[in-house]
């Protein structure tokens, strides 16, 4: 079982991840282009190999260079009909954005996952691709999906939820439909998908409201430079933030503007923190950020900042359970149907380890400690790699420390965690 412990001060330049978010799309686009694509400093947790599988399934050629580097043989356009179903294991990403793929492909399949993925929403995704010209059906909104793709045609649609997965579905849907896509109220959402797009050679319009491209396109392979994830990097933000003294640096460390609202919020809360952008930029903005912990204040956030940073929520409400005064996070229902109920699973392990936290509808208030340590404890992850991951940052600055009781699934997103966390702890 994993767990932490109080610690007094620490220096890290954690290992991390390539994003998972971009890695998904990048395999996705390059199995689907003419030609070869090159993926550098992939993602290699279990969300990204579901999709490395399930791409191996539909008939993609993919060598795995080494542990972060992946070459596929793209399928000119035209994957082949798969043996049984595709089971994306716990990955949301790998299911929406592979619906969107296959949507237009002629032929049926079923894409599932494990008990954490049959308990999450696709009518999201599946009702716009419907009215592009795809049969779908998912019993209660839920996973398994059975998919049949065919002809599709272009279609205006607006989210009902400011979703990065359901925008890059439909677009991974738009480049293969005849006619215009065009998707609204997407401001608030993740943007690789745009940024990828066109180095695959699709044509874009993009705006902070709405994006569309006319397809078909041809997409043609290319190698992507993946930077590291800032969604793993936040973890090790927040024990910095809550260990006066501590200090973190993150290398390499992607900046784009649609996944650093969370930075800002750290700020604001009062983690001592220098962003510095790389000399030599690409698609993706990448830097290396520097941050020291101090004194830290209670923080509202809600509204549209929301989207922005609807995956570090966790690694915030760390931080509001040691600050000085209360922290108010609103309009974050959509946390209830991530890998786990997040409002329900960090109220929970908070509480446990001796915070103040109230669930609310919508998101949490949260009186923090002013500094002080928690006494600590017991804790379930859910199963959630978010949640774990949070919780056992927390124990760094619990009296008794945090042990995680239940299969924490780190290694969905992030298969260096556990190495750096015993690098902290002493016992590497
Ligand atoms: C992701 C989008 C977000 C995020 C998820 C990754 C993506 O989900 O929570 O971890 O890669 O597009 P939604 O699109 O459901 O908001």
């Amino acid at each position: 079982m994993l767990r932490s412990g109080f610690l007094t001060s620490f220096e890290l330049t954690p290992e991390l991840p390539g994003d998972k978010s971009i890695t998904h799309r990048a395999l996705i686009l390059g199995g689907l282009a003419h030609g070869e694509t090159t993926v550098l400093d992939a993602n290699s947790g279990a969300d990204c190999r579901a999709t490395l599988t399930a791409l191996k399934q539909l008939g993609v050629h993919i060598t795995e260079v080494d542990a972060r580097t992946i070459r596929l043989a793209g399928m000119s356009g035209g994957f082949v009909s798969p043996q049984g179903p595709l089971d994306l294991g716990n990955s949301g990403t790998a299911l929406r954005l592979l619906l969107g793929a296959l949507a237009a492909q002629p032929f049926s399949v079923t894409l599932t996952g494990d008990a954490s993925l049959q308990r999450r929403p696709v009518e999201r995704v599946l009702a716009p691709l419907r009215a592009m010209g795809a049969t779908a059906t998912a019993e209660n909104d839920r996973p398994p999906v059975t998919l049949t793709g065919g002809r599709l045609h272009g279609v205006d649609h607006d989210l009902d939820v400011p979703s990065a997965q359901v925008k890059s579905a439909l677009l991974l849907a738009g480049v293969q439909a005849r006619g215009q896509t065009r998707i609204g109220g997407i401001a608030g959402t993740r943007d690789h998908t745009e940024r990828l797009l066109p180095l695959f050679g699709a044509q874009l319009t993009v705006n902070e409201t709405w994006v569309a491209t006319r397809g078909p396109s041809k997409l043609t392979g290319t190698t992507i430079q993946v930077p590291r994830d800032i969604s793993a990097g936040v973890f090790y933000l927040a024990a910095a933030a809550i260990r006066p003294g501590a200090r973190v640096t993150l290398e390499q460390i992607g900046l784009n503007p649609t996944r650093i609202k969370v930075l800002q919020a750290m700020k604001s809360m009062g983690l001592q923190m220098d962003a510095t952008p790389a000399s030599r930029q690409s698609t993706e903005p990448f830097g290396t950020v520097v941050a020291t912990g101090g004194p830290l204040r209670g923080i509202h956030l809600s509204g549209p900042d929301i989207p922005y940073l609807i995956d570090e929520l966790p690694a915030l409400a760390v931080m509001a359970a040691f600050a000085t005064g209360r922290t108010t996070i609103r309009g974050a229902a959509e946390l209830r149907v991530k890998e786990s109920n997040r409002l329900e699973a960090m109220a929970e392990g908070l509480n446990a380890i001796g915070a103040n936290v109230t669930l609310e509808p919508d998101g949490w208030t949260i009186e923090g400690s002013a500094g002080e340590p928690l006494s600590g404890g017991n804790v379930r992850s859910r199963g959630d790699h978010r949640i774990a991951m949070a919780l056992l940052m927390a124990g760094l600055h619990c009296r008794n420390g945090v042990e995680i009781t239940d299969e924490p699934l780190i290694e969905t997103s992030d298969p260096y965690f556990s190495a750096n966390l015993a690098r902290l702890l002493g016992e590497a």
